[in-house]
């Protein structure tokens, strides 16, 4: 059994880079910030409050259909998710659903903020993928230009630093490299470049 935990800040590729290695190594793969996001939007549907603990609670019984909603990838609900995630029963309420994801018999790989740390802290590979607020900021733009949408590049970088302040300064399982992994910082790098620079570092570690 492999276990891979992929962890970084928003935008800095780590969702890219995870399917990449799951698709090199035969993996399944888990967007982990997805569950997050699921329940920011329930709570947001439930007309709840995201940052009292007992609404986000609440909302961590969403069904998995809601998983598919691509309304899970605006900014706004990544925001939200960001919110409801400082909450510690928010997190424990999502653990053992990502444990059993990481414990399937053959492995898997996980992506998000504390995988390495919190979920599979004994995982066999761990990489750390980042990249400078401009760049993530610049990628952000980019997707958004192609989607259709008037994105603002001051706004992009602001929400991007209140999603790392947020996520980094939070009591519970914050934002942070895990004790052995690797770290990876994709500013300079191309897409492809970033996934065979992870691959090496991920065969290097198992
Ligand atoms: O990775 P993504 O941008 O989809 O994550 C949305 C938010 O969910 C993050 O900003 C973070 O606050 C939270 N999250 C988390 N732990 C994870 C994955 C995501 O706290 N494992």
């Amino acid at each position: 059994m492999t276990i891979i935990a992929v962890d970084g800040p928003a935008a800095s590729g780590k969702g890219t880079i995870a399917r990449a290695l799951a698709r090199h190594y035969g993996l399944p793969c888990l967007d982990t910030g997805l569950l997050y996001r699921a329940v920011g939007l329930s709570v947001l549907k439930a007309g709840g409050d995201p940052d009292q603990e007992a609404d986000a609670l609440a909302a961590c019984d969403f069904e998995d259909g809601l998983l598919n909603d691509p309304a899970l990838r605006s900014e706004a609900v990544g925001s939200l998710a960001s919110r409801v995630s400082v909450h510690p029963s928010v997190r424990q309420a999502l653990v053992q659903r990502q444990r059993d994801f990481a414990t399937r018999p053959g492995g898997a790989i996980l992506d998000g903020r504390d995988i390495g740390t919190v979920i599979a802290p004994d995982a066999d590979a761990k990489i750390f993928v980042t990249a400078s607020v401009h760049v993530r900021a610049q990628r952000r733009y980019a997707d958004a230009l192609e989607h259709g949408g008037h994105p603002d590049m001051d706004s992009l970088i602001a929400d991007i630093q209140a999603r790392d302040t947020r996520d980094m300064s939070r009591d519970h399982a914050p934002l942070r490299m895990a004790d052995g992994a690797d770290l990876l910082d994709t500013s300079d790098l191309a897409i492809d470049a970033a996934i065979q620079r992870a691959i090496a570092l991920v065969d290097a570690q198992l």
